[in-house]
């Protein structure tokens, strides 16, 4: 958050690796936006960044009456600031509908606003009606954000050292899309383990599928990556093939967006292909992400929401022109689902899963 509360600044996602700006947001739809258009990305990132949303949105509900809240409702009761809550965090969550961690935040944040509304009314048991007042409320946003954004350093953290434990010195990693510390908090999930190995001096090869076709291989993990200090080679997605078939990789580390309760996985598009791919040449195939992305009410994945973006991505977005003739019909699913039989574990901040899945997770969310 900036200082006075008011805003969000965000290293701004979309211009990297060329431009690294940092950007301050204030409004409903600039916030709307910047998840939308990928300028913060990344499950467990967009779920931090809509909780301060949330925070900067409570705050100013704490305003004096006068100023008019964001969404049309004057400041008045603890009733009118959980309405505003519902109405904003709903407009957050229908801008991606695929990482689960967006909604999970959201919801997180209503709760502990409802939890402390039923505090006020049991403190003052006469009035029944009885008030927490919107600057207590919106301190109980701000501190659940918080929590949510230092939850996540130490999920991270400790993901990273289940992961490392699989790896050895000198071991080939494939990775697909960016789960480093950009699209969390701290060090990352799937990237976790590589930095947290090459900061205690040991010696990785990670092969960084480009990511088509938003390029958040090419343009964030390469980045992240060598920033780090690790040794990391760019492949475009369709080379996983050879460098595995070369033996050139002992295991793939990808992130993910939610976790079905089944273990079938959604993450960025192309996860599945690399997971089959994996499973052809007995490569082991390690899901990496926190619990917050562990959706027990979705049974398996033909129930995860996919989302569908502009077929300007695929076609002109990160090209002098266009690369298909006008008007071509063009599908650009943003994710896929890895089945949970291709997946050798799952690592969360609770420890390494393994199959029935079914079981496991549901005993890590206990
Ligand atoms: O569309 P994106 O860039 O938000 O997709 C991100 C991914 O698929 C990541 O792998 C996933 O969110 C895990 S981030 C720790």
């Amino acid at each position: 958050m900036n200082e006075d509360g008011s805003g969000i600044i965000i290293l701004d996602q979309s211009l990297l690796p060329g431009e690294e700006k940092y950007i301050e947001l204030k409004t409903p739809e600039e916030f709307y936006e910047a998840i939308r258009t990928l300028q913060v990305r990344g499950a467990p990132a967009i779920g931090i960044f809509a909780a301060f949303a949330m925070a900067v949105i409570a705050g100013r509900e704490a305003e004096p009456k006068s100023i008019r809240s964001c969404c049309g409702a004057s400041l008045t009761s603890d009733e009118t600031f959980m309405n505003t809550m519902k109405k904003f965090g709903d407009y957050l969550k229908s801008s991606r509908p695929t990482a689960v961690n967006l909604a999970w935040a959201v919801d997180r944040i209503i709760h502990a606003v409802r939890i402390r509304i039923q505090q006020a009314r049991r403190e003052d048991p006469l009035r029944p009606d009885a008030n927490a007042g919107a600057r207590v409320l919106a301190e109980t946003v701000l501190k659940e954000a918080e929590a949510i954004r230092n939850e996540d350093i130490e999920m991270c953290l400790s993901i990273s050292r289940h992961g490392l434990s699989l790896l050895s010195d000198g071991d080939g990693i494939l990775t697909h899309c960016n789960a480093g510390p950009l699209a969390t908090s701290r060090y990352g999930t799937a990237l976790g383990p590589i930095i947290l190995g090459t900061e205690q001096g040991m010696k990785f090869h990670v092969f960084a599928d480009e990511t088509r076709p938003l390029l958040q291989g090419a343009r964030l993990t390469t980045y992240e990556l060598m920033k780090a200090g690790a040794d990391v080679t760019l492949i475009c997605d369709n080379m996983a093939s050879i460098v595995m078939s070369r033996g050139l990789v002992n295991a793939c580390f990808v992130g993910c967006d939610r976790i079905a309760a089944n273990g079938d996985t959604a993450n960025k598009i192309g996860t599945s292909g690399v997971a089959i791919l994996a499973g052809h040449y007995g490569i082991p195939f390690y899901v990496l992400g926190p619990t917050s992305t562990v959706d027990l009410s979705c049974p398996d994945g033909s129930r995860i929401p996919i989302e569908e973006r502009n077929p300007e991505e695929i076609v002109s977005k990160y090209y002098d022109r266009p690369v298909a003739p006008e008007g071509v019909k063009c599908f650009n699913p943003a994710f896929d689902v890895t089945p949970a039989g291709l997946i050798t574990a799952i690592i969360t901040e609770k420890g390494i899963l393994k199959p029935p899945y079914t079981d496991s997770l549901r005993d890590a969310l206990k």
